[in-house]
């Protein structure tokens, strides 16, 4: 009778954990991933608390944010771009997925953790799986469309490229005095670039522009990565665009 007890009450504390516990599958081979590496690292609320529900309870923390963006920057900029835009690794901006899991919470626990069939390695044996929960965080908000939350990762962005940034294709005499390319710039500098830079702007606002003493490559990089109260124009205009904005700061016709 005892016994008997003892079985109920087990299972009934039981089964609400492990009903909702979710199994982890490797990315590469589907079968399941034991979570065993790095057996020093603090397992914290947050990773006990994931492992019991399957949801990153940091999603949205700042200060779990802070630190997941730090970790992206070292860890995982490089393959999938500081904006998420993707390189090596694809893009992590949209909700299309390579693995069939990886829309979830879980999944995506399970590819940084155990790794992906090509060059996504697993991240089990460097990271804490802490960690992984803060970055996970960090590379929801590619995906948010919450306006505060994108702008806290193009700052990041922002600092991680700091300036020089060359034209894909380098600026050739007929590309510069094409009149197409130049009319498309100065249409986009009268609609985002004369109120601080032209000649009626507030005194101060910006500099007045001396293109005699730039050279195209020069205000490229100006133009793509900001500078200081000037604003980066990259995410604004392809980089096409931004080379005929400098066509037409180059040219002639240039009237601020
Ligand atoms: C060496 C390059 C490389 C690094 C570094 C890297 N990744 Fe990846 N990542 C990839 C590739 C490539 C894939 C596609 C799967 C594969 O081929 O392994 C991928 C896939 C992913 C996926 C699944 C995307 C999908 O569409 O299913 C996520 C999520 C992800 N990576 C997150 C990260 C995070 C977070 C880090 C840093 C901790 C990181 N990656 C570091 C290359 C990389
Ligand atoms: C919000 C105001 C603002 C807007 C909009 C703006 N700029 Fe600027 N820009 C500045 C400021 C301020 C500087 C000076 C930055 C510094 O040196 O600290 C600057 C500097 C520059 C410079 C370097 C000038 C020099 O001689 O050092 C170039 C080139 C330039 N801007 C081009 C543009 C173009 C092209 C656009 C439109 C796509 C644009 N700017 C839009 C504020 C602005």
């Amino acid at each position: 009778m005892r016994l008997i007890l003892t079985a109920i009450f087990a299972a009934v504390i039981a089964l609400p954990v492990q009903a909702a516990e979710p199994t982890y599958f490797n990315s590469k081979t589907e079968k399941p991933l034991k979570l065993k590496h790095r057996k020093k690292q603090v397992i914290t609320e947050a990773v006990t608390q994931f492992h019991e529900t399957g949801a990153n309870p940091y999603s949205g923390d700042k200060a779990a944010l802070d630190d997941g963006g730090k970790l992206y920057q070292k860890r995982c900029k490089a393959c999938h771009a500081a904006d998420g835009s993707g390189k090596v690794g694809p893009s992590l901006q949209d909700e299309e997925w390579m693995y069939p899991r990886t829309d979830t919470d879980v999944g995506r626990f399970e590819i940084i953790y155990g790794g992906g069939k090509g060059s996504m390695r697993g991240f089990g044996r460097q990271m804490d799986q802490d960690d992984i929960l803060k970055v996970m965080a960090y590379i929801d908000l590619f995906r948010s469309d919450d306006p505060a939350a994108k702008a806290a990762v193009i700052k990041e962005e922002k600092k991680a490229t700091p300036g020089k940034s060359l034209p894909p294709v380098p600026f050739s005499e007929e590309y510069l005095a094409s009149t197409t390319n130049i009319d498309v710039g100065g249409e986009i500098w009268a609609a985002q670039c004369r109120h601080c830079h032209g000649a009626k702007a507030y005194p101060g606002k910006a500099p007045k522009l001396k293109p005699a003493k730039y050279k195209p490559d020069w205000v490229f990089s100006r133009v793509t990565d900001g500078f200081r109260k000037m604003p980066a124009w990259k995410d604004e205009y392809s980089d096409d665009e931004r080379m005929k904005i400098v066509a037409y700061i180059m040219s002639g016709s240039f009237s601020p």
